[in-house]
């Protein structure tokens, strides 16, 4: 795989997120609300890059190293600082999947939290049913920890959810 890097998302990622809302997988792993309201996108960074400012949540771009393509984003969905817990999350463009982009990106988005937040605690929450996500997981050392039922997830709909954690010691 050509390597890739993190770089904090912003305006110029915009058209790379909107065309990656239009996926089936997106809409049915995340909590996307469906339909997508229109400027949605837009709206998303901007709330994404008020809490980036009061430090309780962080959104990056995963890239291409050499080209800058957007392949996807990689989020801190929730920082607790006090607790020094995160909850992660990550999604690829589809005509970027299938080459490890997203492990790769989940690999340096732990880095990234054990460096910068001093994360004592990681978490991934995912979909029982989403075997890629599982996949990215487990090549990341995460660890199952057990599975969270009838969660509410949007629009009045609930789904079951593994949890998943890494640790500075794993
Ligand atoms: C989940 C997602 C991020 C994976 O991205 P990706 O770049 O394709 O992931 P990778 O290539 O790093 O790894 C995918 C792994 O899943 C495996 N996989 C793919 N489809 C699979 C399936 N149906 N069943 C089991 N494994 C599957 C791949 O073989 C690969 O594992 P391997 O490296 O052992 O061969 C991407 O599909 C996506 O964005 N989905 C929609 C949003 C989403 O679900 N986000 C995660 C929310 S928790």
């Amino acid at each position: 795989m050509a390597p890739i890097r993190l770089e904090p998302l912003c305006e110029a990622h915009l058209p790379g997120l909107e065309e990656m809302l239009t996926d089936d997988g997106v809409l049915r792993f995340t909590r996307v609300p469906e339909p997508v309201p229109p400027g949605f996108a837009k709206t998303w960074l901007g709330s994404y890059e008020a809490a980036r400012r009061e430090g309780t949540r962080e959104a990056f771009a995963i890239v291409d190293a050499d080209e800058a393509t957007f392949l996807g984003i990689a989020l801190a969905v929730q920082i607790k600082r006090e607790e020094q817990s995160v909850e992660l999350g990550y999604v690829v463009a589809p005509p970027a999947r299938g080459r490890g982009v997203a492990t790769e990106g989940l690999r340096l988005l732990t880095e990234w939290a054990f460096a910068e937040l001093d994360a004592l605690r990681i978490e991934l929450w995912i979909d029982v049913v989403n075997e890629p996500s599982k996949r990215v997981a487990e090549h990341c050392g995460y660890v199952r920890e057990g599975v969270l039922r009838s969660v509410y997830f949007k629009q009045g709909r609930r789904h079951d959810f593994e949890i998943w954690s890494r640790l500075p010691t794993d």
